[in-house]
């Protein structure tokens, strides 16, 4: 696992202790226990909730995509993505620059709702424990502060494929997996390069040759 140092813009940021955030606090849950129907129920919930303000919120947000973009310029050309918690598309505008095809599927109606029109996206209202996707189906599975099932990933990953992990905000991110514990939690057969971006930071990951 590669972890340069931070590339931090000059500007300052102020955050509140992010392990008290009810999203980390749900998040942790999920990570302990990907069957916590509860954790994962009650994290929906709170972002549906939160999709009036999402992109006015977003869009004051200096830097929120500089770490997708970073990564998508290394990931290059592929046939098809699948990007989980997509919310109300900010990333996956990036991420249909790269792809032929991107299947974005969040669970909530009301941040969909809200994301741009594409040609080649696909928006499908689903959960991240059971994506509506053929296994086996992504060249590449995306997520910018979203909330893994690794079952899933493994699951909708082609074998060559790779899993971007990007948050906005590092540490503080409210749903953030350090990369190598991400990496960790995909399973044995998974490696990772991480980098810092802006004030966040991206993993790719791929399985090992064997
Ligand atoms: C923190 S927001 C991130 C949205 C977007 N990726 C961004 O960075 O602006 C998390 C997103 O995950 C979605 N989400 C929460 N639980 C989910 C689930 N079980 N399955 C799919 N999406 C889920 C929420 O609706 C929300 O859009």
């Amino acid at each position: 696992m590669r972890l340069p140092d931070a590339e931090l813009p000059s500007e300052e940021k102020s955050y509140a202790a992010p392990e008290t955030h009810p999203s980390r606090v749900w998040l942790e849950r999920i990570l302990h226990d990907e069957n916590d129907v509860e954790a994962w129920m009650g994290l929906a919930a709170a972002y549906e909730g939160m999709a009036s303000e999402w992109q006015s919120w977003v869009s004051t947000q200096t830097h929120y995509l500089d770490p997708v973009a970073d990564a998508l310029a290394r990931i290059g050309s592929i046939e098809r993505a699948v990007e989980i918690g997509p919310g109300t598309g900010e990333a996956t505008r990036l991420v249909a620059t790269r792809a032929r095809l991107v299947a974005a599927v969040d669970s909530s109606p009301a941040m969909m709702s809200r994301a741009p029109v594409l040609p080649n996206v696909r928006w499908l209202v689903g959960d991240a424990r059971s994506l509506p996707i053929e296994s086996g189906w992504a060249d590449l599975v995306v997520g910018l502060n979203a909330v893994p099932s690794f079952q899933e990933i493994n699951r909708v990953c082609a074998p060559a494929g790779r899993v971007l992990w990007a948050n906005s905000f590092g540490p503080d991110t409210p749903l953030y997996v350090e990369p190598a514990r991400f990496v960790g939690l995909l399973g044995p057969e998974w490696a990772g390069v991480a980098r810092r971006v802006g004030f966040g930071e991206w993993c790719i990951a791929e399985r090992r040759q064997s």
